[in-house]
């Protein structure tokens, strides 16, 4: 028997409904609210979306009827870009930032990513499936209901498998939904540092025919980036991707400006992720590619950085932005997009309404899933969260709140607040 399951109540229906592809420019500010708006949900499904007269006439007795209270109703996040499964914390090197030393100098003597690396070549694959279980409580308690999800801390073939693996195993034991992406390409491992391109061979010639053959990833990706990959070796890497079948995304312009924008661009890659150094060429290069960019202020703020990317610029250029945390041990340990929310808005000069949109409909596209998630619209997953505010810009505005209610995977609830 279908379950019925309406809510009722809410002072802002924040649906995001609208065309049928990435929204850009002014579009970011329409978020299609219904004022005391009300929603249907028939078992995973939204089946109507509406005024709470309209609804309230389709309530039958087995309907269960949810009030909202006066709460606002938003689809729930969609997080573009992750890498969520990791052994162990770098919370030493955290304190160590604190006393000055930077990043990169961390990384220059064998710390960062190469740290947990180690630490996650050492967990057995069960430990890191719980490790992963761990941290998809965390993004759920947040309000985001389906993270693009990267490897990239095994770096040898039977270690990116074990990685993904777990992914795949945590998408099917929690309520959090993961988009896999294999970034084999994340680091140079210790053992080829003078032998990088036997590196690069092992991930073209080995681990994306495996990744491929398991179907353990949808996407892959590539750090692009002085001292890590070439754009010369980003572009085999993506290139032999594409061959796999497999859709490209790529971290550009983080750290420095190495040309990354331009490549993802020439490349047609989905998306390019960071972008925090690059320039107006660069980013005319995206919009006439329709490359979509993945803005991540959480790491800029993490890192003690000041040089967050230029959002506006890349509005008034029409870019169907997307927000994302990179939760990763390093450079940004959030998974809370509410966060991010308000980074964007203080740093980035993005309205609360451009972030919504950037986090949510803009983000699903980007994984491919703009048909079915990232906004409420009749037909859609329902993905759903009651935020406990009355003004959908109070996410933004009071930070450092956990401002989910209840939260609802494919129309059931994952997470209650008392
Ligand atoms: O997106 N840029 C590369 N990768 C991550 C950092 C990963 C780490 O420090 O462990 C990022 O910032
Ligand atoms: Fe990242």
């Amino acid at each position: 028997m279908s379950h019925t399951l309406a809510v009722v109540n809410c002072s802002q229906l924040v649906t995001l409904a609208g065309p049928p592809r990435p929204r850009s420019g002014a579009e970011l500010r329409e978020l299609s609210i219904i004022p005391d708006g009300a929603l249907l949900i028939r078992d995973d499904r939204i089946a109507k979306v509406g005024a709470r007269r309209e609804i309230e006439l389709q309530i039958e007795p087995a309907t269960e009827v949810i009030d909202a209270a006066g709460r606002i109703v938003l689809p729930g996040f969609v997080d573009a870009h992750t890498h969520p499964v990791f052994g162990g914390t770098r919370a030493d090197e955290f304190e160590e930032r604190a006393l000055g030393i930077t990043y990169q100098e961390i990384a220059a003597r064998g710390g960062g990513i190469q740290a947990t690396v180690n630490r996650t070549r050492a967990a057995s694959s069960d430990q890191l499936v719980s490790i992963g279980q761990h941290y998809a409580q965390w993004f759920l308690r947040c309000g985001t209901t389906t993270i693009e999800a990267k490897s990239g801390y095994g770096l040898s073939l039977e270690d990116e498998l074990k990685l993904l693996r777990a992914i795949r195993q945590v998408d099917a034991q929690t309520a959090l939904r993961y988009v896999p992406t294999f970034l084999g390409a994340h680091s140079i491992p210790a053992e080829f540092r003078t032998r990088r391109g036997d590196y690069v061979s092992l991930i073209i010639d080995e681990m994306l025919p495996r990744v491929a053959q398991e179907k353990l990833a949808e996407y892959c990706d590539v750090f692009c980036e002085e001292n890590v990959f070439s754009t010369d070796e980003s572009w085999k890497i993506l290139s032999a991707a594409r061959c796999q079948g497999l859709g490209l995304r790529m971290h550009a312009d983080q750290l420095s400006r190495s040309g990354g924008a331009k490549l993802a661009a020439e490349l047609g890659t989905v998306t390019a992720d960071h972008l925090e150094h690059v320039d107006a060429e660069g980013i005319a290069a995206l919009k006439s590619a329709g490359v979509q960019p993945v803005l991540l202020p959480g790491s800029v703020y993490a890192l003690g950085s000041t040089q967050y990317p230029p959002a506006r610029a890349m509005i008034d250029a029409g870019l169907g932005i997307i927000l994302a945390t990179d939760f990763n041990p390093g450079s940004s340990p959030t998974p809370s997009m509410l966060m991010i929310l308000s980074l964007a808005s203080t740093h980035l000069k993005m309205t609360p309404a451009e972030s919504i949109t950037a986090a949510t409909i803009n983000a699903a596209y980007s994984l491919g899933r703009g048909n079915q998630l990232g906004s409420l619209e009749a037909g859609k997953v329902a993905d759903f969260v009651i935020h406990d505010c009355d003004d959908y810009r109070q996410l933004a505005y009071f930070f450092g709140v956990e401002h989910p209610w209840r939260v609802y995977s494919s129309g059931q609830l994952v997470f209650e607040r008392s």
